[in-house]
């Protein structure tokens, strides 16, 4: 094992949710992300998963996450196969744990994007070799994971900082609800009352959160929820799978958008963050999100070097 990856991240097995991590893993994680994408600028990376290969199974579109994931391995030395759903018939023509056994046989690490997260619980359960999250219609831990380092980037400690998400509760969300809780940063949801998080949700990130300060709330108010916030997060309103109430949807949240009125009520130096793709005009303007208040593509950015840093902790100390 390498004896560079810290101590509370050597027995993590899988990448599934924020949840599954304590707070110092979750700190060590981006500690050691920060430190990699230094490494990488200065043209330090070792070739740590020679020859390793990672399966990357896909039900849904995606950018960021498969390109980020197919460079990390090759800068690391590594490969990664695509295999979209068309392909293989995730759970039609072959059921997760019969893949799960042979991707394992194959491969040193499996990364799923799928619609039930269900899915991915099932593929972890029979797989030998780590399975990463790659987005599931309840969570998306590897934007949450950059979502925080960008910020860790930007603002020092997190602690005592607000983040407030106008827009839908959704997969993004309840993520980086779990990762801001548990590094002390409070949380603010403003969404019309069905789109916000259930009783379990904000309980589990109350408990998980500790006596560290963070607080939590909900309103149906973009202006409450933007006050003295630090950072200011949306994501779309319509994910994917969802397109069928793409008009409700879009009706449902107009004036949930964060634009320079509502960017004038949070605090004078806060950022505003997009984990993409936007819809420019919809949920976000374009003055916002190309203002110098915009780390959305640092965010981006930073989906690839926080891949690899996780590719380097689940799958460098396996032989
Ligand atoms: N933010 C994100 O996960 O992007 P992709 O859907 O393009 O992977
Ligand atoms: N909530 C969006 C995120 C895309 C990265 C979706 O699930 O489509």
């Amino acid at each position: 094992m390498s004896t560079e990856i810290p101590e509370c991240l050597q027995s993590l097995k899988h990448f599934l949710s924020i949840q599954d991590l304590s707070s110092e893993a979750l700190q060590a994680l981006i500690d050691f992300s920060i430190r990699r994408k230094g490494q990488f600028k200065r043209g330090e990376l070792k070739p740590v998963l020679e020859r390793k290969v990672l399966a990357m199974l896909f039900q849904k579109s995606s950018l960021r996450t498969r390109l980020g994931f197919e460079t990390a391995m090759i800068q690391l030395g590594g490969y990664a196969v695509c295999l979209e759903d068309h392909q293989i018939g995730l759970a039609k023509r072959e059921e997760p744990k019969d893949i799960a056994r042979v991707m394992s046989a194959m491969c040193d690490g499996i990364m799923a994007r799928v619609k039930a997260h269900q899915i991915l619980i099932e593929l972890a359960a029979r797989s030998t070799v780590p399975v990463i999250n790659g987005l599931s219609d309840w969570s998306h831990p590897c934007q949450a994971l950059a979502d925080v380092m960008t910020l860790q980037e930007h603002f020092g400690s997190l602690t005592g900082r607000k983040l407030a998400f106008i827009g839908d509760g959704n997969n993004v969300a309840r993520s980086l609800l779990s990762a801001g809780v548990k590094l002390g940063m409070s949380f603010a949801l403003a969404a019309p009352k069905k789109y916000q998080f259930d009783d379990g949700v904000i309980q589990s990130a109350h408990d998980k959160a500790g006596k560290n300060g963070a607080t939590i709330i909900q309103t149906e108010q973009p202006d409450e929820a933007a006050a003295d916030a630090d950072v200011l997060y949306t994501d779309v309103w319509t994910s994917m799978g969802q397109e069928s109430e793409r008009s409700a949807r879009e009706a449902d949240f107009t004036g949930y958008q964060i634009n320079a009125a509502l960017v004038k009520k949070a605090r004078p130096k806060a950022v505003v963050m997009h984990c993409l793709p936007a819809y420019r005009g919809l949920e976000i303007t374009d003055e916002v999100m190309d203002s110098s208040q915009s780390v959305v593509f640092q965010q981006a950015e930073n989906r690839l070097h926080s891949q690899r840093a996780l590719l380097e902790v689940l799958l460098g100390r396996r032989k």
